[in-house]
């Protein structure tokens, strides 16, 4: 039987006193230097503030990976883009509804992503190599929120109906309303972690937020805009999302490894009821994002439409599990947007949209995982 109210013992050279984890307390002037075996990465009482020693090298490779793949929205042309939005007959109605809506979910997103992570996970993240990246994700987060501001600017798109479809169009409500409900409790100022209880919920958010929100739905809306892509339709807008998806992809490893690595330091946390749970919410995040396909792609096109959507949401969901060392949550199934790997590959598809070529690493490759 596990006991619940086990405390974590403190570092001998800690003081008990010393309980806050924000890294903004009174300094602790007699305090010693911290040491590696110290560091954890929640309930943490080592000082925060102190980087060094490194203990999670992958958070810090991480951070150094993605100040390597720096990038900004607006020195990609929009040129063609521009024209064929303006065209009277380059785009069908359908894939202008799927564009739209799919803008309208990514517009408010990055911002809902930014705020969870910069209000919500931050101040529970006691460490500060993870800290670290977080604020490195935090700034690429307001480089993706500017990519929609500058796509509404360049297609002269209505900016009210695009950043307020996460309120007004319902399957993208019911996603928005689905994560957020498990960052309400934990940004409340009075949350605090360091029960069972409470440092689940913190798991829960960085399920909801890294796993699902980051890892699951925004797969599907790369893949719409890079099918579009594929076929020379939005080239500019393609090779944006190409540039978000590297980073996402940055972003989804990180939550993978935060989450396992707590997993590893507090294993009873990871009950067989609550891995149940959190299999609830990948069957959940994937059955919500079936409802969007269906809402942004009523007819399908181009070698796209809702059921393919589908499929991919439950081939992506069980590769999450598996990170995550969870029993798949649905049947074995086939990717069936193989070239999406292409696509994630800048390096061996530099030229994919033909559009201009920018190499942003200062003299490195334009490697990622
Ligand atoms: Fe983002
Ligand atoms: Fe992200």
């Amino acid at each position: 039987m596990l006991d619940w109210s086990e405390k974590r013992p403190v570092p001998s050279h800690i003081p008990a006193s010393s309980t806050e984890t924000t890294g903004l307390g009174d300094i602790d002037r007699a305090g010693g230097r911290v040491s590696v075996d110290d560091k954890a990465m929640i309930n943490c009482r080592a000082d925060v503030n102190q980087l060094l020693p490194l203990k999670y090298k992958w958070a810090w490779e991480k951070y150094l990976a993605a100040c390597n793949n720096h990038w900004m929205p607006t020195e990609v042309s929009m040129q063609a883009d521009i024209a064929l939005w303006k065209s009277r007959d380059g785009l069908t109605e359908d894939e202008r509804r799927m564009i739209k809506r799919n803008l309208g979910f990514f517009a408010a997103s990055e911002s809902l992503v930014a705020n969870n992570i910069v209000l919500a996970i931050y101040r529970h993240l006691t460490n500060p190599e993870c800290r670290q990246y977080l604020l490195r994700q935090a700034f690429e987060e307001a480089v993706h929120t500017h990519t929609f501001q500058y796509i509404v600017e360049s297609l002269g798109l209505d900016e009210g109906e695009l950043f307020n479809m996460y309120r007004e169009v319902p399957s993208i409500t019911d996603k928005a309303a689905w994560a957020l409900k498990h960052t309400q409790g934990i940004e409340n100022p009075s949350f605090a972690t360091g029960t069972p209880e409470a440092d689940q919920a913190f798991l829960r958010d960085l399920v909801a937020f890294y796993v699902i929100f980051e890892g699951m739905w925004f797969y599907t809306g790369f893949a719409q805009i890079l099918a579009l892509g594929r076929r020379n339709k939005m080239v500019g807008i393609a090779e944006q999302y190409q540039y978000i998806l590297r980073d996402e992809s940055i972003h989804l490893n990180f939550g993978i490894d935060v989450i396992n690595q707590i997993k590893f330091e507090n294993p009873h946390l990871w009950t067989p009821s609550f891995q149940e749970e959190i299999r609830t919410m990948l069957r959940e995040g994937a059955e919500l994002e079936a409802a969007y396909g269906r809402d942004t792609m009523p007819r399908g096109f181009l070698g796209l439409n809702a059921a393919l959507c589908e499929q991919y949401m439950h081939f992506i969901a069980n590769r999450r599990c598996g990170q995550l060392g969870l029993m798949a949550v649905f049947p074995e199934t086939e990717n069936p947007f193989p070239w999406m790997s292409e696509a994630m590959d800048l390096k061996k598809e530099k030229n994919f949209f033909e559009t201009r070529v920018i190499d942003y690493q200062s003299g490195g490759a334009l490697a990622w995982d």
